[in-house]
């Protein structure tokens, strides 16, 4: 039975990947690391470590020990947060990245996953249905990283056979754990705002539209591509992949279908300048037709579950 590591466990993708993998491969295989000094409450049936992956010594001492066969590296700072810290932002979104490439590379870990998103594209790529292979011009600090890391994920498969495998995904919808300070939040967010008071003020505008993916579609595309057989891999960069595209406006009237009496307002802030320069919707073929990507959720579907399952009281 291989063992799995998950390094930013605690966070909005990572608690819902760590407990899909756990349900696959047995709670005791899949340790969640975290720079958090406590467990996450819903991974605490399982090992858990806490590691800063910036700690160069700590994360190469612990894998050379566990050797676990998969890396799933999900720490770094997202869009909004890292346009308030770039420099820490470069830091952690690229160290990590190269500690753990370096250890797949001396033959410690069999193979990675390391995210990528929407925000390598930036305002001259075409924005409907953005193509695999495009303008990539990112104008945020979060996108300039996340392109970066492409590129060097691309390189050390391409120069040193290292199976490092990257989605680039869109803005994620889930009601496990609240999201961490992304352009996208607002379409987690209203979810609480609706059922707790049937009011909502966005901060992006009516008709921003964006793509977007529900997280149980996501966690199941990320095992999908960890699971496909190797040269079904062609891309080693990171792919593209669509998900929904909506608006804020869209959102808001498939919230109004169940809950009538709810309102929207829309007082955009800094976030909007970075979601004007990502894409509206994404064409993801490559996803497709090499590792049979298809989703599962639509808008409809997608606003049924969160309604249900989001709970107010998490809302500080
Ligand atoms: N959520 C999205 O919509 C989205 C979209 C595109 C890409 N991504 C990418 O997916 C990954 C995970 O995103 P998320 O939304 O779960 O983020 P998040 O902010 O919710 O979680 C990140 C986790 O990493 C941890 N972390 C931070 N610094 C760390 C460090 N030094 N060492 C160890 N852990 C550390 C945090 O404590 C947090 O639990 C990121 O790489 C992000 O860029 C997310």
């Amino acid at each position: 039975m291989k063992k799995i590591l998950v390094i930013g466990a605690g966070g909005q993708i990572g608690t819902e990947l760590v407990l899909e993998l756990r349900k696959r491969h047995g709670v005791n295989q899949v340790i969640a690391a975290d720079v958090k000094e406590e467990c996450t409450d819903a991974l605490k049936d399982g090992p858990y470590v806490k590691m800063d992956v910036l700690d160069k010594e700590h994360v190469q001492e612990f894998i050379k020990k566990e050797q676990p066969e998969d890396v799933y590296l999900l720490a770094a700072l997202l869009s909004a947060t890292a346009e308030k810290h770039p420099e820490f932002a470069w830091k952690l979104n690229m160290e990590g990245l190269f500690t753990i490439l370096d250890l797949a590379k001396e033959g410690h870990i069999k193979k990675i996953f390391w995210p990528s998103s929407i925000a390598v594209f930036g305002p001259t790529t075409p924005r409907v249905q953005t193509p695999q292979y495009t303008i990539m011009e990112p104008t945020t600090v979060y996108g300039i990283s996340k392109l970066a890391g492409e590129r060097w994920c691309e390189y050390y498969f391409n120069k040193f056979g290292v199976d490092v495998r990257s989605i680039r995904y869109p803005g994620l919808i889930s009601y496990t754990s609240l999201p961490g300070g992304g352009t996208t939040d607002y379409a987690v967010d209203i979810f609480y705002h609706a059922k707790k008071s049937g009011e909502y003020t966005s901060f992006l505008t009516n008709d921003s539209a964006l793509p977007m993916m529900y997280m149980e579609d996501a966690i199941r595309a990320t095992i999908e591509l960890m699971d496909a057989p190797k040269e079904q891999v062609k891309i080693r960069s990171s792919y593209n992949l669509a998900g929904i595209s909506f608006t804020p406006e869209d959102l808001a009237l498939a919230i109004k279908e169940i809950i009538p009496i709810f309102k929207i307002k829309y007082e955009p802030d800094f976030r909007q300048d970075i979601a004007n320069s990502w894409p509206d919707s994404i064409d993801d073929s490559a996803a497709k037709q090499d590792w049979g990507w298809k989703e599962k959720y639509d808008l409809k579907a997608m606003v049924q579950t969160m309604l249900k399952n989001v709970d107010p009281s998490k809302l500080i």
